[in-house]
């Protein structure tokens, strides 16, 4: 582990990170920082970017302009050094399936040049950490994808690393698996002090988080604790269920300036009491339900992008991935 940094080095500093790939401009000057300790969300939809900035920290791919910092280790002029300080979990399964749990953790330990004693001490300790000591010695590939999702976090911190990258751990996993790999992280958090960078494009998962990078296109749009989020740019909503559809298509087109979306339902823009109560008075009787929606982060994210986080599509890889299948096998 690199010890050069103190304590108020940022555990990540990134300095105007561009990134394009032929004409595609994947990072658009991003810039942050990640403070020790800290829960920090990296928030898009699929093709925002989030991997080319992970790859780039990890040091797989280069930035075209500007710089990053791991714990204060420039990660251009010293890439191996700023290496040891990170375990990463990559979008895409890399275990080796053919090996035992044990087996994928010792080897990338011997890559990491841990030595033997202090590696089998972490081995067991990462494997107790998530839950899969009594797994140990079963072949990866009787492992539920839950499973190897956790051993994975495992593997990533078998070197002592005390940064985990976390490229979209949820994604492919049932709701309980989703909740479990959630605790997994705020207590390597909280117990032992971790400091994690989580991608997702599940904004229901950041509330908790201290704080969230919100990226789209390769652009930073925001950056704050969720609550600040909400606080400066959320939306109240107002959720309007019409008894029939002419009901619907007059609302509608009535307040065609606060729509946000009509499938049936219509979500409208709210602006307070007063709002509501003028809707309900004109169109009360031809209405079956009428629900307000406190300002939430899905709506951070449209009132800062004017779409909804939730109606993007899985990407190809998002759909292999669910499916449990290799990398490399998409379309891109
Ligand atoms: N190897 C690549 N070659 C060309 N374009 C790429 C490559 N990897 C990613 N991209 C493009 O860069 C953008 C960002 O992709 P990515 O970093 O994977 O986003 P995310 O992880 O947020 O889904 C997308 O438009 C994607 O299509
Ligand atoms: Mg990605």
């Amino acid at each position: 582990m690199n010890m050069s940094g103190s304590d108020e080095t940022p555990a990540v500093l990134i300095e105007g990170l561009t990134k394009r790939y032929g004409r595609t401009l994947a990072l658009d000057k991003v810039s942050f920082d990640v403070k020790r300790g800290e829960l920090f969300a990296l928030l898009g939809p699929n093709g925002a970017g989030k991997t080319t900035m992970l790859h780039i920290l990890c040091t797989i791919l280069r930035a075209d302009e500007g710089r990053a910092q791991i714990n204060g280790v420039d990660i251009a002029k010293d890439p191996l050094g700023a290496r040891l300080n990170i375990g990463v979990v990559f979008q895409e399964p890399s275990l080796d399936d053919r090996l035992t749990c044990v087996e994928n953790l010792n080897f990338h330990g011997l890559v990491y040049g841990v030595p033997a004693y202090a590696r089998a001490k972490r081995i067991e300790q990462m494997l107790a950490v998530v839950e899969l000591s009594d797994w140990r010695d079963r072949l990866v590939r009787t492992l539920s994808s839950g499973m190897k999702r956790r051993l994975e976090i495992a593997r990533a911190l078998v070197h002592d690393s005390r940064i985990l990258f976390l490229d979209e751990p949820t994604v492919g996993l049932d709701a309980q698996a989703r909740d479990r790999m959630w605790s997994y992280i705020r207590q390597l958090r909280e117990q032992h002090g971790l400091t994690v960078v989580v991608t997702t494009h599940y904004i229901e998962e950041v509330e908790g988080c201290d704080r969230v990078c919100v990226i789209d296109h390769g652009k930073v749009l925001a950056i704050d604790t969720p609550a600040a989020l909400k606080a400066r740019h959320g939306q109240e909503l107002l959720r309007v269920t019409p008894r029939d559809a002419a009901a619907g298509a007059e609302i509608a087109a009535d307040y065609a300036d606060r729509i946000v979306r009509h499938d049936g339902e219509i979500v409208l823009r709210s602006d307070g009491d007063a709002f509501v109560e003028a809707l309900f008075n004109k169109y009360g009787p031809r209405i079956r339900r009428l629900a307000v929606e406190e300002p939430s982060l899905e709506s951070v994210f449209l009132s800062l992008t004017g779409r909804e986080l939730r109606d993007q599509a899985a990407s190809a890889r998002d759909v292999t991935y669910a499916f449990g299948k290799r990398g490399g096998e998409h379309t891109k």
